[in-house]
């Protein structure tokens, strides 16, 4: 699609990023604790012109459900009493959609911090989340809020829905490779799937996620890599036994694993998207990326985490 030009001189922009979640997917929208982390090198440009007339909303995406910035938008406006404004988004990202990196929270973001400067207004931390918090209920169903949290983050953070996210100090330096199926996942349906399993069957789950999430968190802290990548196998278990697992996951998370990776698993949702794999290496992470290309990922991001 072809887009006429914004009016230079009356814009505003945002930027927010991806994320990825090292443990504790679907078990943090129970309650319980997740790692999460940003992914810089997936990003999310909104710009807003002022015009004649109501609000629009353009992409160069199609798949970005433009409805859900529309939803944060008007949120934004309405927040700063400029209901009725004429704005003009225009959202460019380079983050896969519905890949289970963080595309919605880091468009809402984007979106709120873009319609923030149209309008002159300083944005409070917290005012900037709720007002985010709208385009994710809309895209999850039911979100926990993990995603804008390690969106927003400078490294690795400890989720728990309800209180502020703790910064994890890590000891030495990692690589988490990012491969996505290409296959796109729906976080709604994938939630309501987990939230519909028998009690009995969740629970058992979610407590290796909470093993997992321990066992990371300490491992990180201590620079036991080897013993970082054991949890995310023991994660990837657990998501898989939930029923989140698919083929074209376990095909490129064997590829990583085979290729050298510490560890693997799936990340976000599941039932699509993508898995992450971790490295202790800068090039053992440029030949895991390459397997996961020759496995037919459809993209792959290579990220670096550092104390
Ligand atoms: C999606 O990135 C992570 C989920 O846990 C949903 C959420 O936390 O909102 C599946």
């Amino acid at each position: 699609m072809t887009l006429a030009p914004l009016q230079s001189g009356r814009q505003a922009r945002g930027r927010a990023f991806g994320k990825v979640i090292l443990t504790g997917e679907h078990a943090v929208v129970h309650g319980h604790a997740a790692l999460a982390a940003p992914l810089k090198s997936a990003w999310v440009d909104a710009t807003v012109d002022t015009i004649d007339g109501d609000l629009l909303v353009e992409t160069t995406q199609s798949s970005i459900e433009t409805h859900g910035v529309a939803a944060v938008a008007r949120a934004a406006l309405n927040a700063f009493g400029r209901e009725g404004k004429g704005l003009r988004v225009y959202i460019e990202s380079n983050i896969p959609p519905r890949a289970g990196l963080g595309s919605s929270a880091a468009t809402a973001l984007a979106t709120v911090r873009a319609v923030a400067a149209a309008c002159s207004e300083r944005l409070s931390e917290k005012q900037l989340l709720e007002l985010a918090d709208v385009g994710e209920q809309i895209a999850h169903g039911r979100a926990s809020g993990v995603d804008t949290a390690a969106s927003q983050a400078d490294g690795v953070i400890h989720f728990l829905v309800g209180t502020p996210p703790v910064p994890v100090p890590l000891a030495s330096p990692f690589w988490l490779i990012v491969g996505d199926s290409g296959i796109p996942r729906n976080t709604r349906q994938a939630v309501r799937a987990v939230t519909e399993q028998p009690e009995s069957r969740r629970l058992e789950a979610f407590s290796q996620i909470d093993r997992a999430t321990a066992q990371m968190e300490a491992s990180l802290q201590s620079g036991q890599l080897s013993r970082a990548g054991q949890a995310l196998d023991l994660a990837h278990c657990a998501l898989e036994y939930l029923g989140l697992n698919t083929p074209p996951l376990e095909r490129m998370r064997r590829a990583a694993r085979n290729a050298g990776a510490l560890g693997a698993k799936l990340t976000g949702a599941g039932l699509g998207g993508c898995i992450i794999a971790l490295a202790a290496s800068e090039n053992e992470a440029l030949r895991i990326q390459e397997s996961l290309l020759e496995t037919g990922a459809a993209n792959t991001f290579v990220e670096r985490l550092a104390p």
